[in-house]
């Protein structure tokens, strides 16, 4: 695996900083906004599911976990082809502090499908938390919370991220090269 990566964006101790760094301050905010009412913790899967595992693990509040399954990069495409909500097991959110997570905002075209969904279903509040956010309007145009980086636009992989469902095991966020690419097409 490690012959496919052209260069690490992120190193995994960095991420591991601002893994924490998140952590501290969604606790903060949600202990001010909210005392000790419980969080609903939604990550976006298949790509939130390391970032959710580790941030979770660094925020001392009693929380549930709900799951929102969306696919907008379908096996080899580099490009956001539309986002589908392929499955959701959510519970009841009404009245309930939600914490949606995603691994990138790029397109929005992922978020700007659930957060509307959720909001249908009444939360007492929605904050939105990503580990990555690609440099371009189409993201900045999308409000989130927390954002972990800011990285320019470039296709990644790792940490949950994948290319063709490969290399979410990569402990590092990092480029892949064209050989990669094609290999795993
Ligand atoms: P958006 O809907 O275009 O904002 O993209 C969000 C989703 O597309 C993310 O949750 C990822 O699953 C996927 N995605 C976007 N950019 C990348 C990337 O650079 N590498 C891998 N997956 C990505
Ligand atoms: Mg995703």
């Amino acid at each position: 695996m490690h012959a496919d990566i052209e260069k690490v964006l992120l190193p995994q101790a960095q991420i591991a900083d601002r893994v924490a760094a998140l952590a501290a301050q969604i606790t903060a905010e949600h202990l001010a906004a909210a005392g000790d009412a419980e969080l609903m913790i939604v990550p976006i899967l298949t790509g939130a599911m390391i970032f959710c595992g580790d941030l979770i693990r660094r925020i001392p509040i009693a929380m549930r976990i709900g799951l929102c399954t969306v696919s907008s990069y379908p096996g080899q495409s580099l490009r956001s082809q539309g986002s589908q909500v392929l499955s959701q097991q959510l519970g009841d959110l009404r009245g309930r502090h939600v914490l949606l997570i995603d691994d990138i905002l790029d397109s929005g075209g992922t978020l700007s499908l659930v957060i509307p969904r959720l909001r249908e279903m009444s939360p007492a509040s929605l904050r939105v938390c990503v580990l990555l956010r690609k440099n371009r309007p189409e993201a900045r145009a999308v409000g989130v919370d927390y954002v972990g980086f800011d990285i320019p636009d470039e296709f990644v992989v790792g940490y949950g991220l994948d290319y063709n469902n490969y290399y979410r095991n990569l402990p590092d966020v990092v480029t892949l090269t064209p050989q990669a690419i094609r290999a795993k097409s």
